[in-house]
């Protein structure tokens, strides 16, 4: 007998849960409409399931029982939205296991042991959707996947952490504190259950081994991605950037660069004039550049409930057309195919960047002539200089733009400064993208 419906199961009815529940049955007529579907959700599990999430449920939906997701034959979709390694990973391949689908929004489960899902379900022949992985809202992955197919992608730069990009923009625009701004991010939902994922890098390093991987073919290699968060970022900072013309944004790099590819997630110095530099509060943006699409930019809400769940909304519909169309597996096959060009991760010493560096220096004849000594000696050019203050005895901070330099270059220069009886604290040193 013909399929007459898609029957899903949703397993965390927390943030995305609860936006992807009330999009599913708020929105039903129109999918049916616009899609052909007959989408059902028929089952949530949770932990607690006498909280009020203000959604009004059909009887019987909730359980705490995630078996009864898991193992139901009527259920063809199972949504992992509870977010952590373990169990979530043993109820997807458990779901696998059972031939269910998948839709999952947990980019820190993909990035790490996403070969063994995706392998798992290639050989069981059901599909894993991640659309909800990276940037919220955005829908990124479909871009890249099936928008830019044709292109051989250059560099990809991303906004891709909602959360850090709303602190920094807090503190830029109206000086609140680091702490403030991050518990803020928190009551909005937008904050990973962690937080040091997000002001960390991690969670932006775990988007960024997703995207890599779709984008340049390579196996998922979360550990080989460079990482720095926004902790060490300071007023100070940024008022000096944004006297240098820049705004600091937590940046994720991917560049295919003589056959080898970057990935580094790092604060970095974005001019006034690039559309990345005026994305704010918890909107994220990704701007691709292929061989033959050339640029193009992708902006939207990165993180929240209704962004995501749009998102996790949207594989359930792909799959369910798929299913309908007769279990084609449109979806999957990129992220398992390591052989496709197998290309080596470059490492972050061989990289070259522009860079800002505040040194702590005491106000003293012959400083910087010591500071730009040793920069110099290390193939290090300096493009402009700021020293505001004076003090006889404590240290003030002397700001140096450079052109282009290796990074390996730049460590050994730091450590060599950091090593200067005249030099107090250890140095900042923040990437700057840019024209020379
Ligand atoms: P929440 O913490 O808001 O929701 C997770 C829910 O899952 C909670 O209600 C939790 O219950 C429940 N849960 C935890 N363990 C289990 C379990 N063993 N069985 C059943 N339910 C369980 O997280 P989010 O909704 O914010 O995030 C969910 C996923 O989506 C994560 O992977 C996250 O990284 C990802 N994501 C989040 C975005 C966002 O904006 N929030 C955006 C994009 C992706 P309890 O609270 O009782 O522990
Ligand atoms: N914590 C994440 C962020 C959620 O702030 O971007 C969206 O992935």
């Amino acid at each position: 007998m013909a399929k007459k419906e898609i029957n899903v199961g949703i397993i965390g009815f927390g943030t995305v849960g609860s936006g992807t529940a009330r999009i599913l049955l708020e929105n039903s007529a129109e999918l049916k409409k616009r899609t052909g579907l007959d989408i059902r959700l028929r089952r949530i599990a949770d932990l607690d399931i006498s909280r009020d999430r203000g959604i009004s449920l059909p009887s019987g939906i909730l359980t705490t029982d995630s078996n009864s997701v898991l193992n139901d034959p009527e259920i063809d979709i199972v949504v992992e939205l509870m977010g952590g390694i373990y169990p979530a990973k043993d109820f997807i391949l458990q779901a696998i296991k059972n031939g269910k689908h998948i839709v999952s929004a947990n980019k820190a489960l993909l990035a790490t042991e996403g070969s063994d899902i995706f392998g798992a379900a290639a050989d069981k022949g059901v599909e894993v959707g991640f659309e909800a992985s990276v940037a919220g809202g955005i829908p990124i992955i479909k871009v890249i996947r099936e928008g830019l197919v044709g292109n051989n992608i250059r560099t990809i730069f991303g906004i891709i952490n909602g959360t850090s990009n709303y602190i920094l923009t807090k503190m830029t625009d109206e000086k609140v504190e680091f702490g403030d701004a991050l518990k803020e991010a928190q009551r909005l939902g937008y904050a990973e259950a962690d937080p040091t994922f997000d002001i960390e890098g991690i969670d932006t390093a775990h988007k960024m081994t997703i995207l890599s991987s779709l984008a340049y073919g390579i196996p998922l290699s979360f550990d080989q991605v460079y990482k720095e968060g926004i902790t060490r970022i300071t007023a100070k900072d940024i008022d000096f950037a944004t006297e240098l013309g820049y705004r600091i944004k937590l940046l994720a790099i991917a560049k295919a660069v003589d056959g080898e590819v970057e990935m580094r997630v790092h604060p970095t110095m974005v001019p006034n004039e690039y559309l990345i530099s005026k994305i704010e509060g918890v909107y994220n943006a990704i701007y691709v550049d292929g061989d033959a699409a050339g640029s193009s930019l992708y902006y939207g809400r990165g993180a929240g409930d209704m962004p995501t769940g749009s998102a996790v909304v949207s594989d359930i519909v792909d799959i369910g057309r798929n299913i309908m169309a007769g279990g084609s597996a449109r979806l999957s096959g990129i992220l398992t195919d390591g052989t496709k060009s197998v290309k080596k991760v470059r490492r972050m010493e061989d990289i070259e960047s522009m860079y800002y560096f505040r040194f702590a220096a005491l106000d003293q004849p012959g400083v910087l002539s010591k500071i730009s000594g040793i920069l110099g000696n290390n193939n290090i050019s300096i493009a402009s200089v700021i020293q505001k203050g004076r003090s006889e005895v404590a240290s003030v901070p002397l700001v140096v733009l450079t052109h282009m330099a290796k990074e390996r270059d730049v460590l050994k220069a730091v450590a060599e400064i950091d090593n200067l009886n005249v030099v107090s604290e250890k140095t900042l040193f923040i990437r700057v993208e840019g024209k020379q």
